[in-house]
């Protein structure tokens, strides 16, 4: 099915049915009896982020959520606007122009265009095209990243770095963790990945899904969606599914399993997943904000101070990444690889 065009090519062509490899098993597909509509993961105003208020919501949301939005977070919204703007436009590029960032094709590794999340190991495939960008340095993404996104893709990492370190530095507080050296500085957020997602609109949207249920493997994600909604995760220790409803100028924040891990469970890893959409195509950036790959990570010493067992053990990031990207989206199973 995928020859370089993706789903949007697909889509593109006026398809009236959805190709069978699309056709997810029906325990995968959202089921939306199991929806919670009066429940929303916190929305937390950080404009005073000193306040211990706010942190304590931060930290709170993190444990019982593992999701939340934030507001006024000092991510200027012109740059929000553009980073989207930019993605409409690499998506719109003829497919010979995408292709040349295709897994055959890129000139590194750390530029990728691709169609479902692993199309060579996944049971179905995921109705969503991608383009993944590893963020190693300034230069190295102005060489390489394509040249219609890269700039204000680039502003959206730089921009978000500060609230980012409020965030990370919030969190660390509550588990004794009062200065973040560089080691540990290196550990939650030594790298980073921005993704442009694209979910065309599909023609049998209730059989398919955009992203079938996971958790992600970063420290922390800080994700951009646009205003069409379609953004599920799971209510802690239950089979209750919450929407995450678009609010303009808004950024979802949530809690990956290096977090978890690093925390000894202490912050939640929460499974999500996005439906597809039958009459709106759909954007969202996510930026990966990850260990380094050469960091072994597990359990902080300072949360096993108190004589806590580690439910952990060390692993190194790059080898945790590598088990994510061996499968299929398969909810909270990767962390059993830190077990
Ligand atoms: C993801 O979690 O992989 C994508 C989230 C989204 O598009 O909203
Ligand atoms: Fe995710």
């Amino acid at each position: 099915v995928y020859e370089g065009h993706g789903v949007k090519g697909l889509a593109d062509m006026g398809l009236e049915c959805l190709p069978k490899q699309y056709i997810q098993p029906a325990e995968e597909r959202i089921d939306m009896s199991k929806v919670v509509s009066e429940e929303f993961v916190p929305v937390i105003d950080m404009s005073n982020w000193h306040d211990q208020k706010v942190a304590d919501s931060v930290c709170d949301a993190a444990e019982k959520w593992g999701f939340f939005q934030i507001v006024n977070h000092g991510v200027p919204v012109e740059v929000l606007e553009d980073v989207k703007e930019a993605t409409h436009r690499f998506f719109k590029l003829p497919a010979v122009e995408k292709r040349k960032y295709s897994k055959e094709n890129s000139p590194t590794n750390n530029v990728r265009f691709g169609t479902s999340f692993t199309p060579e190991a996944e049971r179905a495939l995921e109705w969503k095209d991608y383009l993944s960008l590893f963020y190693v340095t300034d230069d190295e993404a102005s060489t390489f990243w394509p040249p219609v996104c890269k700039n204000q893709a680039q502003k959206f990492i730089r921009s978000s770095e500060l609230v980012i370190k409020k965030l990370l530095q919030v969190l660390m507080r509550r588990l004794n963790i009062n200065e973040i050296d560089e080691e540990k500085e290196s550990m939650l957020m030594g790298s980073k990945r921005i993704n442009l997602n694209y979910y065309p609109i599909c023609p049998n949207p209730e059989l398919t899904i955009g992203v079938g249920r996971h958790s992600d493997v970063s420290t922390l994600t800080v994700l951009l969606q646009d205003d069409i909604g379609g953004l599920y995760v799971r209510k802690m220790d239950t089979d209750r599914w919450v929407h995450v409803p678009p609010i303009s100028g808004s950024l979802v924040i949530n809690v990956g399993d290096a977090l978890q891990i690093m925390s000894n469970g202490r912050y939640k890893s929460i499974e999500h997943r996005v439906v597809a959409n039958g009459s709106n195509n759909r954007i969202s950036v996510p930026i990966f904000v990850n260990p380094r790959p050469a960091d072994v990570i597990g359990p902080l010493a300072e949360v096993l101070e108190s004589g806590e067992e580690p439910m952990y053990k060390q692993v190194l990031y790059s080898d945790y990444v590598k088990h994510f990207f061996s499968k299929g989206h398969d909810g909270k199973d990767t962390v059993e690889f830190a077990k």
